[in-house]
């Protein structure tokens, strides 16, 4: 049998070999021997460490032309595109020969796994029944600008990746043709990437964020999911046979694609209609194929089996509303009912995909516009129509088909409803409180509201939500473009959820909430657009989002206070008595640093969670979490297991962003395996029987040492004299708002701070010049000081580390990130800085926490090297380092270029040139920022 390595090397090398032929029929023998003569140099300079290679390589990047960087960072950006799909081929390998082996055990981290897991711990049916009922999980697609690959791109690769598949997971009964048809395939695709630009010529738009968002949902999602729920379905019939299981969606999507407007102000409220458009018409087309799969399926006759009189009342029903599509059943189908009625069903899809497309929501019309009959409003309409014909089905002894393709339809139709994903809003409360403080002013109600201490915010606010007198005219062109913005906003919703879909959005956070008042705020905004009405209706969860340390330390006083106002209880009260609360990880470790930040994290979550609790509240926490380790990235899975036992019940939401999305739901089967393992880790989180809790020594030195890195991160990054300098010149911050990843600008406000730098920009540029330190940074002082601290305390860490979820994922997301830090290229970067004596200074204080940092790693987690304990990891990334390098190189090159003022058309050549390498070394890194 072939060895596992032996396999992905072969793969590896057969496609780095077609590329090697690409690239020299496309751009001549001298490209290519350019590229292997790079290719070779950065081998030789990694395996001798010689500094004088490294300077040779840095003079031959050096006499490239423009055009010539580009082409080689084409190269290996492609070999980074393909050698990642050959590793996640060979990940899909392994897992299938693993299940072979284990059958019938469950494979390890999936759904059967979780529930073999929960009835040995003799968890009752009924209390998991109970648990699904509230359980959701809700991946949110945020168009957070990380992803630096086109779809064009990502299409191909994709393509590709089908392919490499064909080759390696259906070996044994593959053809030899179709072994050289696959192959061709594949070097066809590579041609055409070879001739395809990498980067986009223009930033993106919000709608092209939406439709990147609908391109995942089309591809994959729309028919993967329901698999996915339907394994779930039957992981319970094998483990608790005995049990009439009720699986509700469980699964939900949401979207921040054109509805996330904090700090852009392309998200207005007429893109967020079309969003909304756009991501319901994409659902009805994908359910109007659907309808013609039911169609080819469901030939019963009712000359052979008895429909159920249901079924005929219905299509009578629709034939007076459809009387167009009754004209087009064919007569061959004349026996056959459910046919009948799935044509019907289809044209009201059909008409209701007409409305979609041409509803333009009013506001404040009298009477309110209500859609037509002929529409599927809600989803549960066109669920309701479907059950008819699967109750119908079982009835007459038709299960087995029930339970195929129409089973799938009903689940996607649960789980998407009309509208894909829901599509959530946010707004920094700053924007509120403006809006606010002009309405009052122009209502002649408080002249200066902004300044207003707390305490009189708060009573102003209850006083108006509970007034009946609207405070806004119709016309807001009396007020600043801003305040009337944040108003269109709110009854743009409100006349969405009227007209169009009551589904769609049910979501607005606010960011930056550091006081009650930023809450009742919203909820008064909401009052005055006919979004809440005491005694009646709350149509929006109203959603605080903490990020800074200060925010997160408040939050649980906050929320205290929060729920003890009556005015919020009315407005809980009609929502059920749930709340969500979103927590930021990015701003919170842009700020203290990635042990203070992961800490007030897990504390916020607790104590948050106790306070709900206490009030009689359901709390759905939502993690706010990019790809890279320094914004809360990491395996999803451990993530949620890393929690504090108990605050999971069973609802999560969390963001997923730019690069991720792609990694994870780009291709079918890498999808469901995150997926799956989401759900397992959710499960088993959400059950105290399979829990340990924390012993209170290590939470007490978790809270110190959150203390000691919070010193060692600030000392450096907000206290160092010069540290800003460093930044600004030895990484591509500068560079990073004219890079055209995302629509939305770099910063809220101009201004030198890193506190108003957004964290995306913050991290993106440690790690693209490989210092890496946002997910690090302060860790070594941390556990050394602690250590030092008493003769007892290493053994104290290290059992943390066996025993502690999130003690286990802190180090371990550490070493993650410290294996993709790069000191010596790093201080490269460095040199880009115009004073080298304090470049010196900053980096030694730099490279100093970097030892110490590793050092400590491996005493505690008590290993040789970083990422021992996930060795096809450690290899995966050692072996990348060498050709990382060159694209390292290149970036150092082009900034240097572009940072000496060159004459305008020269200057896009080389934002191009970064552009590029941001790519590479993103797809090498396999984390942009
Ligand atoms: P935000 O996100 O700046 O949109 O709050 C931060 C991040 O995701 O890193």
């Amino acid at each position: 049998m072939t060895g596992e390595s032996d396999i992905i090397s072969a793969n590896i090398r057969a496609l780095g070999e077609a590329l090697g032929r690409v690239m020299s029929d496309q751009s001549g023998a001298s490209a290519f021997a350019l590229e292997e003569r790079v290719r070779l140099m950065a081998r030789e300079l990694r395996s001798s460490g010689d500094p004088q290679h490294a300077e040779a390589l840095q003079a031959l990047i050096a006499s490239l032309k423009v055009k010539e960087l580009h082409n080689l960072t084409k190269a290996f950006t492609l070999y980074f595109g393909l050698v990642n799909l050959a590793e996640a081929v060979e990940r899909l390998r392994v897992l299938r020969e693993r299940d072979l082996r284990a059958a019938p055990a469950p494979r390890a981290e999936s759904i059967a796994a979780a529930l073999a897991e929960l009835r040995a711990a003799q968890v009752p049916a009924e209390v998991l029944q109970r648990w699904l009922d509230g359980a959701l999980i809700m991946p949110v697609f945020t168009a957070h600008p990380t992803e630096s690959r086109r779809r064009t791109t990502l299409l191909k690769l994709r393509r590709i990746f089908d392919d490499l598949l064909v080759l390696n997971l259906g070996e044994r009964l593959l053809l030899p043709e179709d072994r050289g048809a696959a192959l061709t395939r594949i070097e066809r695709e590579i041609v055409g990437l070879w001739q395809t630009d990498d980067v986009r010529l223009h930033k993106p738009s919000v709608v092209d964020e939406v439709e990147n968002g609908l391109f995942y949902f089309q591809t994959t999602l729309y028919e993967l999911i329901p698999q996915i729920h339907r394994a779930m379905g039957q992981a319970l019939q094998t483990y608790y046979p005995e049990h009439p299981w009720a699986l509700p969606p469980l699964l939900r999507f949401g979207s921040w694609m054109a509805g996330d407007r904090d700090g852009n102000p392309y998200v207005t409220a007429e893109v967020t209609v079309d969003a909304a458009r756009r991501m319901r018409a994409s659902m009805l087309r994908h359910l109007i194929g659907e309808m013609d799969r039911l169609f080819s399926d469901l030939s019963q006759s009712r000359y052979q089996v008895s429909i159920a009189p249901a079924v005929y009342e219905r299509i009578a029903y629709y034939q007076t509303l459809f009387p167009d599509a009754v004209a087009e059943i064919s007569p061959h189908h004349a026996r056959e009912p459910y046919r009948q009625l799935l044509q019907l069903m289809q044209a009201r899809l059909k008409a209701s995909l007409a409305y979609t497309l041409t509803l333009v929501p009013r506001w404040g019309v009298d009477p309110p516009p209500t859609p037509p009959s002929t529409v599927y409003f809600r989803s549960a309409e066109l669920l309701a129509d479907l059950r008819l014909i699967y109750t119908s089905l079982w009835a007459h002894g038709g299960h087995l088909v029930a339970d195929g393709i129409l089973r799938d339809v009903m689940a996607a139709v649960g789980i998407f409803r009309l509208h894909t994903a829901t599509l959530d809003i946010r707004q920094h409360s700053n924007r509120h409180m403006a809006a606010l403080d002009e309405i009052f002013r122009m209502a002649g109600i408080e002249q200066a509201y902004a300044d207003l201490p707390e305490a009189a915010k708060r009573q102003l606010l209850t006083a108006e939500i509970t007034s009946p007198r609207p405070l806004t005219p119709a016309r807001l062109a009396a007020y600043s473009s801003e305040t009337a913005e944040v108003l269109q906003t709110l009854r743009m919703i409100a006349a969405l959820l009227e007209q169009l879909d009551p589904e769609m959005i049910d979501t607005y956070v606010i960011s930056a909430t550091a006081q009650v008042s930023d809450i009742l705020a919203l909820l008064l905004l909401c009052r005055e657009v006919g979004l809440y009405q005491p005694g009646e209706f709350s149509r929006l969860n109203v959603v605080p989002l903490f990020e800074t340390g200060a925010d997160l330390a408040n939050a649980p006083q906050l929320f205290a206070a929060l729920l003890e106002l009556p005015v919020y209880q009315e407005h809980l009260r009609l929502r059920g008595h749930n709340q969500e609360i979103m927590l930021g990880y990015s701003d919170s470790n842009k700020e203290g640093g990635f042990v203070a930040a992961n800490w007030a994290l897990y504390r916020a979550q607790f104590e948050l969670t106790n306070i709900a609790d206490r009030h009689g509240v359901r709390l759905r926490l939502f993690h706010g979490r990019g790809g890279a380790v320094g914004r809360g990235g990491g395996p999803a899975g451990q993530a949620i297991l890393a929690q504090p036992p108990g605050t999971l019940r069973g609802q999560i939401k969390m963001t997923d962003q730019g690069e991720m999305i792609s990694d994870r739901y780009l291709e079918p089967r890498t999808a469901a395996r995150h997926l799956e393992q989401v759900i397992n880790a959710v499960l088993r989180a959400g059950f105290n029987e399979l829990l340990h809790s924390p012993e209170p020594a290590w939470l007490a030195a978790m809270e110190s040492m959150a203390q000691i890195g919070w010193e060692a991160y600030r000392g450096l990054i907000y206290d160092a004299p010069s540290f800003l300098a460093y930044f600004r010149a030895a990484t591509p911050v500068a560079e990073f708002g004219r890079l055209r990843i995302g629509s939305r600008p770099a910063a809220r406000r101009q201004s030198d701070r890193i506190e108003d730098l957004r964290a995306i920009p913050w991290v993106f540029s440690w790690m693209q010049s490989r210092h890496t330190l946002p997910g690090w940074y302060g860790l070594g002082t941390a556990l050394e000081r602690f250590a030092a601290a008493d003769p007892q305390h290493m053994a104290l860490l290290q059992a943390m580390y066996q025993g502690w979820p999130f003690f286990t994922t802190l180090l371990d997301n550490a070493q993650l990130i410290i294996a993709k830090a790069d000191l010596v290229i790093a201080r490269r970067y460095a040199d880009l800085v115009p004073d080298q004596a304090l470049a010196e200074r900053i980096f030694a204080t730099i490279r100093a926490e970097y030892e110490r940092t590793v050092h400590m790693i491996l005493q505690v987690a008590q290993i040789n090297e970083i990422l021992d304990p996930q060795p096809a990891l450690q290899r995966a990334i050692k072996w990348r380092n060498p050709y990382v390098d060159p694209l390292s190189y290149i970036q150092i090159e082009a900034l240097q270029r572009l940072r000496a003022a060159l004459p305008e058309a020269d200057q896009e050549e080389l934002e191009t040139a970064v552009l590029m390498s941001v790519n590479g070394i993103a797809v090498g890194l396999k984390n942009t920022g």
